[in-house]
């Protein structure tokens, strides 16, 4: 057995000598291969006797684990030392050019929620979200929309089958609305916030899809009324679609949370076959669509909100990200929106360095300006 430990030490020392890997796989195998000493030596193990067997097998196995170890370790300190000298002699020109690599796009809708931020944020109103998972309580009662209000069956809500802790129903919030009450609870008033965000209804096809975007408007202030609501509305769609000639119509609609409530249309002309919003509306080629529902909020709301009424009055509006996205940029089916297809997105990404911002325009050019 000396003679074992002889030859295990002289191995691990050949071992921390060796220059380079190949020659460390060239002692490996030597040793530990198949037909390397160690392994013969193994296979001795299965002729012995008993006694004779329990007193080599753990010299063995300690000469194959000390020359297994010593392996290891060089290798380990090989990799290092190749490493360190790569990192000598490569250079980097700071100078060249990126190489061209995969790249990523920002999404459309992303984009069209930084344009819409940063259009309010320009007209003073803070960014505020809310949970997708929400409780019915702020997705429809203080919105004045009890148990039995037929415009709960309209939202087709996705429900959770068990109720949370407190006893809540829970559901994935059916608009950004709800925000409008977790803002004014928290925060009281004066309020103006816009409220982006995902909002999921049970409903499939070319036109809309479980999931989709919207973005909520509040304000909240003294002797607020429709007029404030159309010169917002108005700054705001001008801006977003970069034309002056955006003309807006007011109809008499109904939702619950606003009193009165108006559905907003927008002009457009038809140009190439597609609608384009500007124009005069009403001229012959021209005509309206419909766009946003809006109004003036509910005293109703504001009470469920914790407010009083008497002092606070506000305006409300709700409108499609999606869809604002479709008639920014020309995309026609809004399933494409959500199926990660790398050619859509490739096509109607953004640039990440492309970011919206007022002084430069928030009308990034669509696609792989990247
Ligand atoms: N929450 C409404 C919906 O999803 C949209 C809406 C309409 C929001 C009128 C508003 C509003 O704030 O005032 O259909």
């Amino acid at each position: 057995m000396d003679d074992l430990q002889n030859r295990t030490q002289e191995a691990v020392a050949a071992v921390s000598n060796a220059a380079s890997l190949d020659a460390l796989d060239a002692l490996r195998v030597e040793a530990l291969g198949k037909q390397g000493w160690v392994s013969q030596l193994l296979k001795t193990l299965g002729k012995m006797t008993p006694d004779e067997r329990q007193e080599k097998a753990p010299k063995i196995q300690s000469a194959r684990v000390a020359i297994a170890d010593a392996i290891e370790a060089r290798k380990a300190a090989i990799e290092a030392e190749e490493l360190e000298r790569r990192l000598a002699t490569e250079t980097l020109d700071l100078t060249l050019p990126a190489p061209q690599t995969p790249k990523g796009s920002v999404h459309p809708v992303s984009q069209v929620m930084d344009e819409l931020s940063e259009i309010f944020a320009d007209l003073g109103f803070a960014v505020k979200t809310g949970p997708e998972v929400e409780d019915d309580w702020h997705n429809f009662t203080a919105l004045n929309m009890p148990e039995s209000h037929p415009a709960r069956a309209m939202h087709d809500t996705f429900y959770f089958p068990d109720h949370d802790g407190e006893g809540r129903r829970m559901l994935l919030r059916t608009h950004t609305s709800p925000v409008q009450i977790r803002t004014m609870v928290a925060e009281g008033a004066p309020v103006r916030i816009i409220a982006p965000g995902r909002v999921y209804r049970s409903d499939s096809d070319a036109t809309h899809t479980p999931m989709f975007h919207q973005i909520e408007g509040l304000v909240i202030d003294r002797d607020i009324h429709l007029g404030h609501l159309k010169w917002t509305l108005e700054t705001f769609l001008k801006a977003f679609f970069e034309r002056e000639d955006i003309v807006l119509r007011l109809r008499p609609s109904y939702f619950p949370f606003t009193e009165p409530s108006v559905e907003v249309d927008v002009g457009f002309e038809v140009v190439d076959g597609k609608r384009v919003l500007g124009g005069s509306g009403d001229a012959p080629g021209h005509g309206w669509m419909e766009l946003l529902g809006s109004g003036v909020v509910n005293r109703r709301v504001i009470e469920f909100a914790g407010l009083d009424p008497d002092e606070w009055q506000g305006f409300a509006f709700g409108v499609g990200v999606d869809r604002l996205a479709m008639l920014k940029y020309g995309m026609d089916d809004l399933r494409a929106f959500f199926d990660g297809d790398r050619r859509w997105l490739q096509h109607y990404g953004f640039s990440p360095f492309d970011q919206p911002t007022l002084s430069a325009g928030v009308g990034a050019p669509i696609g792989g300006r990247a």
